[in-house]
C-alpha cells in the first residue's frame, strides 16, 4: 500500500487485535478468505437492482455472487427456497430492520420490542433511532427477579397494544429465547381490522452463528421474518440478511423493495462475495464445534465469575454472553470504571446498562462479556476460567 499513514494505522490495529483479549460479544476475527473477498476488485461495480434485473450492464459475474450468496443463506438454515426468500443487500444490521419496518409496518404504527436498558438494540423502536421516530415503540422488559424473559407479561402487553410486529431477538441478553411462545403470543393477538396482522420478527443478530452451528434452537419454524447481522458469532464480513416467509401478502417482494430502492442504491458486491464465503464455512462440522464452543466457554465464563463474588444477570448465560453486575448497589465498580480498568490490562470490553439501571447509559451498572472472537482463537473452557480469575483481580485491585 503506497498510503503509509493508512499502512501504519492498519497494521497498528491488526498488532492491538492479536495483543489483546477481546470479550465484544459483537466481534469476532473473519478468515483471511473473507478479507480477500472484501479487498476484492467487486469493488469497483456498480450493481443497482436484484439478479437478472439490475439497472446497469456488466452483470454477468455479479449476479451469479448474489445468486450463491442467497443460496447458500437458505441451506445454511436448511431453509426451502419455494417457502422462504432472503436478501442479502442490507448493508448491515441497523438499515435491515429498518427495511423490514418500513415493509411491513404502516406509518405511525407500533413495533413491540425490548426496550434498550433491557437489552434490546436502538433499532427495536428506541426514540433515538429512526425506528422510534417513524413508528410507536411499545416496550417490553424482563422480569424484575429472575432477570428473564416474561411471557405472561408480554402477552398481556401485546393483546392489549395490538403491535403490528414484535421483535424477539436481543443485542444483551444472555438467555435462549423460546420462539414458540412468541407465535403463541402474535396468534392470541385479534385485530378488529381484517387486513391487519402483526407480525414476528426474530433478530438474531448477536446468536445466529449459534443457531447455525445448531447450539441453539432455529427461529425459522416460528418467525415471519428473520433478521441478522454477519459479523457477530456468524463470523462473517460487516453485513446483513433478512429472511421472510414466502406467504400470500407477498412480504418478500415488499422487504426486496424497502431495501431497494427504498433505502439503498447499489449494493456492496464485495461485502456479498465475503457473505457468500462465511456462509459456506459455517456450513461444516468445524464451525458447529465452535459454536459449541462458544456456549461451553461463556458457561464457564459466568459460573467462575459468580464463584469469585460478582452478579451475573439472570444468574448464568445459555449464549455467547455474559451480563455481568459489576456496580452491585455500590459495592462493587461501575461499568464505564471496569470497562476502562479491563482495557488498560488488556481485556476489551464494553459497558452496558443492566435491567432496571439506576445509573447512566454512559457509565451503567455492569459490562458485557463475549466468548465469540476468543473462541476462534482456540481458546476452552480451561484457558475462560484463567480469564475469570484475571478479571476479578483487575477489578478488585483498582
Ligand atoms: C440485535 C441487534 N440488531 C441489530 C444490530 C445492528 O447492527 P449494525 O451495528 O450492523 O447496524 C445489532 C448491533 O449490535 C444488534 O445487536
Amino acid at each position: 500500500m503506497k498510503d503509509t499513514q493508512i499502512k501504519k494505522l492498519i497494521e497498528a490495529e491488526k498488532k492491538r487485535q492479536k495483543r489483546v483479549i477481546n470479550l465484544i460479544a459483537s466481534e469476532n476475527y473473519v478468515s483471511k478468505d473473507v478479507l480477500e473477498a472484501l479487498g476484492s476488485e467487486l469493488t469497483n461495480k456498480y450493481a443497482e437492482g436484484y439478479s437478472g434485473k439490475r439497472y446497469y450492464g456488466g452483470q454477468t459475474f455479479v449476479d451469479k455472487i448474489e445468486d450463491l450468496c442467497k443460496e447458500r443463506a437458505l441451506k445454511l438454515f436448511g431453509l426451502n427456497s419455494k417457502k422462504w426468500a432472503v436478501n442479502v443487500q442490507p448493508l448491515s444490521g441497523s438499515p435491515a430492520n429498518l427495511a423490514v419496518y418500513l415493509a411491513l409496518v404502516p406509518k405511525e404504527g407500533k413495533i413491540m420490542g425490548m426496550s434498550l436498558d433491557h437489552g434490546g438494540h436502538l433499532t427495536h423502536g428506541h426514540k433515538v433511532s429512526a425506528t422510534g421516530k417513524f413508528w410507536i415503540q411499545v416496550p417490553y422488559g424482563v422480569n424484575k427477579n429472575t432477570e428473564q424473559i416474561d411471557y405472561e407479561e408480554i402477552k398481556k402487553i401485546a393483546i392489549a397494544e395490538k403491535p403490528d410486529i414484535i421483535v424477539a431477538g436481543y443485542t444483551a441478553y444472555p438467555r435462549k429465547v423460546d420462539f414458540k411462545k412468541f407465535r403463541e403470543i402474535v396468534d392470541s393477538i385479534k385485530h378488529t381490522d381484517p387486513n391487519k396482522k402483526t407480525y414476528l420478527m426474530v433478530d438474531m443478530s448477536h446468536f445466529a452463528g449459534l443457531v447455525a452451528g445448531k447450539a441453539l434452537p432455529s427461529p425459522f419454524d416460528y418467525a415471519d421474518v428473520v433478521t441478522t447481522t454477519v459479523h457477530k458469532t456468524l463470523r462473517g464480513p460487516r453485513s446483513a440478511m433478512i429472511f421472510s416467509k414466502i406467504d400470500s401478502r407477498e412480504i418478500n417482494k415488499k422487504i426486496d423493495k424497502a431495501v431497494f430502492p427504498g433505502l439503498q442504491g447499489g449494493p456492496h458486491i464485495n461485502q456479498i462475495a465475503a457473505v457468500a464465503v462465511a456462509l459456506k464455512e459455517a456450513d461444516t462440522a468445524v464451525f458447529k464445534k465452535y459454536a459449541k464452543q462458544i456456549i461451553k466457554n461463556a458457561d464457564t465464563l459466568a459460573k467462575e465469575l459468580k464463584k469469585l463474588g460478582w452478579k451475573i444477570i439472570s444468574g448464568g448465560t445459555d449464549t455467547h454472553l455474559i451480563l455481568m453486575d459489576t456496580w452491585m448497589e455500590g459495592k462493587g465498580i461501575s461499568g464505564k470504571e471496569a470497562s476502562d480498568v479491563l482495557e488498560k490490562n488488556g481485556i476489551i470490553v464494553n459497558k452496558n446498562t443492566i435491567p432496571n439501571e439506576t445509573r447512566s447509559p454512559m457509565d451503567p451498572s455492569g459490562i458485557r462479556l463475549g466468548t465469540a472472537a476468543e473462541t476462534t482463537r482456540g481458546k476452552k473452557e480451561k484457558d475462560f476460567v484463567l480469564i475469570a480469575r484475571k478479571i476479578d483481580k483487575i477489578l478488585r485491585s483498582h
